[in-house]
């Protein structure tokens, strides 16, 4: 297992103890990194809700909604019904056996392509989403829903997460990011969270640019043992780059004689 925490007592505790046994398909290595940018916003005076497209038995989910302030509320939205119709109950019961008490968080059963803004809206309990984990169907159409529904809920210094980025089984949905971040040129890849494995994928987190300075130096700091320094280049954004196995990577080797 890697070394890796969020520095959130609950969030650590969960993580250590629960997370590798709710099923899912998330890092426990970007759990712990998007923990500690939860624990950031509350320490930076951020507040509103987390919510997340794509919460299947709550692995991920959890994580996030213990770093809840008072008064914040975590939503998950999923289909609940893959791979059967027992996944809405495991759910719950994984959120009440990691601390999640049921008036902190909602499961809502719908598909996030068929909702509006203002149903949406009308789910949350602080006026805006300060983070939102997506990791719904993974197609075009249906990425670029998602992402039209976070935007237009975000706290102005609110974080997207992005899953299953640069997936070998996904090689096309990058192309929904490409298009987002042209629509809307104010917003960033602050961060990439490499891959675990070929399950846990890579995750992307995306805040508008003037945000940047209020994670990007924390991160840096915080897992600088993580930290890939050629980065990334993100349509002329030079983007973080954070993996769990720097090991053959040495950029600062000597030419053979
Ligand atoms: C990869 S799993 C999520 C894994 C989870 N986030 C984790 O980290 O362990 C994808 C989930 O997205 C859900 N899903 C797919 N399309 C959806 C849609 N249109 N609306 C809501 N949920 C959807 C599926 O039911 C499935 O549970």
């Amino acid at each position: 297992m890697i070394d890796i925490a969020s520095g959130h007592p609950k969030i650590d505790g969960y993580l250590d103890t629960q997370y590798e046994s709710v099923r899912g398909m998330s890092s426990r290595f970007a759990a712990a990194i998007c923990g500690h940018v939860v624990r950031r916003q509350s320490e930076q005076g951020i507040v509103g809700d987390i919510a997340e497209i794509g919460t299947f038995e709550g692995r991920f989910f959890i994580a996030l909604a213990l770093g809840l302030a008072d008064g914040e509320h975590a939503l998950g939205i999923d289909l609940f019904d893959w791979p059967n119709a027992g996944v809405l109950p495991r759910m719950l019961k994984h959120c009440e056996r990691g601390g999640l008490s049921s008036d902190r968080f909602t499961a809502w059963k719908a598909h996030s392509g068929k909702m509006s803004v203002a149903e949406f809206r009308a789910k949350l309990k602080q006026p805006q989403v300060r983070f939102f984990h997506i990791d719904g169907e993974h197609a075009y159409d249906s990425l670029s829903k998602d992402l039209e529904l976070a935007h237009a809920v975000m706290h102005p210094q609110g974080v997207i997460a992005l899953d299953d980025m640069l997936h070998p089984g996904y090689p096309t949905l990058i192309t929904a990011v490409i298009d987002y971040l042209k629509r809307y040129p104010e917003m960033v890849v602050m961060c990439i969270v490499d891959r675990q494995d070929i399950v846990a994928a890579a995750k992307f987190l995306i805040c508008r640019n003037d945000a940047v300075a209020l994670y990007e130096q924390d991160l840096m700091t915080t897992f600088a043992r993580f930290h890939f320094i050629s980065g990334a280049d993100m349509l002329g954004h030079f983007t973080l780059v954070l993996t769990p196995q720097l090991g053959n990577v040495d950029v600062g080797w000597d030419d053979p004689a």
